[in-house]
């Protein structure tokens, strides 16, 4: 048994310190697990009163290569004694060019144009730069986004983002000539769930929004999470996805996908879009590249990446050569068959289990997802479909309380996703699975 609960949770030294937090820092960030957190391994985290708790968020999909993996703790350190900043803006230094070239190589679909990269610190930063780069390419202003989205925090991410409460509330103005479309979420699509009828229903919404309020000569770029993260792991269908793609190279538009939570690995592949047979314009990449230091970038045509001038894009810490470092590792760690092959393994392990639980549990609408990027939807009746997000809070808590960590989503906050390291052994993973269903067990 990988849990070991020294006390209840959370426990004394938890408490004392969620008092000192509550003190000391601002109300804004929220705790999935209200559990301090002492040192982490692999998928296993230790609390600093001793508890030890099984990891299925992975620090919102960052630590996919695994908590403290000793290939990028010794990059780090590696890096760390020769220097730890230098500013590329300053004084370049060869771990960016070298990072950049891998982004490169990996950009899903292996398309024939050349490609390039940029580097920045934060997902919601890369976000900013792939809208400035299709601004500053196409000479247009507007940008489309999707229902259910969610792109970061700073404020272009933050208007591209889709869910008012909490990520919006009380921060209006946001930023202009951003127009959202529908996101094909098949399980609420009105008259349908097959996914060619709701791509072509939802891409014909697509278009009667560009032909009733804008023209598709003044968009400059569509954003899409090929699999919506924080909007509830919903996996475009690859129909809609060729539809947008289409659509996009018939009228010069920029199509960018956001990869920051479905990238390195998260899936499958090393990108969802791989399998989801699409190629964008623009990729951007955050969260697992790092494996846990943070760093993201932007990759793409070339033509388009140049489009800034000189000095139009940058900043002090982007491409930070420690993190550098830490991404190569990633990389390193990808380059190996066995990471990948391991992700099927758990991921047809976790699918088997939550196709089970749709069946024995009637408050599980939907069971969705790509490889190790699975969610349960909650509904209080599968006929009405009406949000349960009580089952998922409820959920959430028992798993903490009992040794085992995982997060909600979804735009109705009813969907309890799963995000575990994808170097998580496979009984480790069912130890975590037991847990969850003693808690579904428990709900009302
Ligand atoms: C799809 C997606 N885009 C953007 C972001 C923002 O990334 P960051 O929190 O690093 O700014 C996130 C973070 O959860 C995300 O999931």
């Amino acid at each position: 048994m990988a849990i070991r609960l020294k006390t209840k949770l959370p426990g004394p030294q938890s408490i004392r310190l969620m008092a000192e937090r509550q003190k000391q820092v601002a109300r804004g960030p929220f705790h999935s697990a209200p559990i301090f957190i002492e040192r982490a391994k692999c998928a296993l985290i230790e609390d600093v009163d001793g508890n030890q708790l099984i990891d299925f968020a992975s620090g919102i999909g960052v630590n996919n290569v695994g908590h403290a993996s000793a290939e990028v703790v010794a990059a780090i350190q590696n890096q760390a004694g020769k220097f730890l900043h230098a500013g590329f803006n300053v004084t370049p230094y060869e771990i960016y060019i070298r990072l950049c070239e891998k982004l490169n190589e990996a950009f899903p679909g292996n398309p024939s144009f050349e490609r390039k990269s940029f580097l920045a610190n934060s997902g919601a930063e890369a976000v900013e730069n792939a809208i400035k780069i299709a601004r500053a390419f196409t000479k247009r202003q507007s940008v489309i986004c999707f229902d259910h989205a969610f792109h970061g925090r700073t404020y272009m991410a933050m208007t591209l983002t889709s869910k008012y409460k909490p990520y919006k509330y009380g921060f209006a103005p946001f930023n202009p000539e951003v127009y959202r479309a529908q996101f094909p979420y098949c399980y609420r699509w009105q008259n349908t769930s097959d996914p060619e009828k709701v791509s072509e229903e939802c891409f014909s919404s697509f278009e009667d929004l560009l032909s009733s309020q804008l023209s598709p000569t003044q968009i400059a770029a569509v954003i899409i999470e090929p699999v919506l993260g924080e909007g509830g792991f919903i996996p475009a269908p690859p129909q809609f996805l060729a539809k947008l793609r289409e659509f996009c190279t018939t009228h010069g538009i920029v199509l960018i996908a956001d990869e920051i939570q479905s990238g390195f690995g998260r899936t499958g592949t090393l990108f969802a879009s791989e399998q989801l047979k699409f190629t964008p314009d623009l990729l951007i990449t955050a969260k697992g590249l790092g494996g846990g230091m943070p760093i993201s970038a932007v990759t793409g045509r070339a033509d388009i990446m140049d489009a800034p001038i000189e000095g139009g894009i940058g900043g002090t810490f982007g491409g930070n050569p420690v993190c550098c470092a830490a991404a190569l590792a990633v990389f390193e760690k990808f380059q190996k068959e066995e990471t990948l092959a391991h992700v099927k393994k758990l991921a047809l392990q976790l699918s088997a289990r939550l196709a089970q639980w749709k069946e024995r549990y009637p408050l599980i609408g939907d069971v969705r997802g790509l490889g190790l990027m699975q969610g349960l939807e909650f509904v209080k009746s599968r006929s009405t479909k009406q949000a349960y997000p009580e089952a998922a809070k409820a959920l959430t808590k028992y798993a903490y309380e009992h040794g085992v960590i995982i997060m909600t989503a979804g735009t109705y906050s009813n969907v309890v996703r799963f995000l575990m390291p994808l170097v998580t052994e496979l009984d480790l993973l069912e130890e975590g699975l037991n847990v969850l269903e003693s808690g579904l067990k428990s709900l009302k």
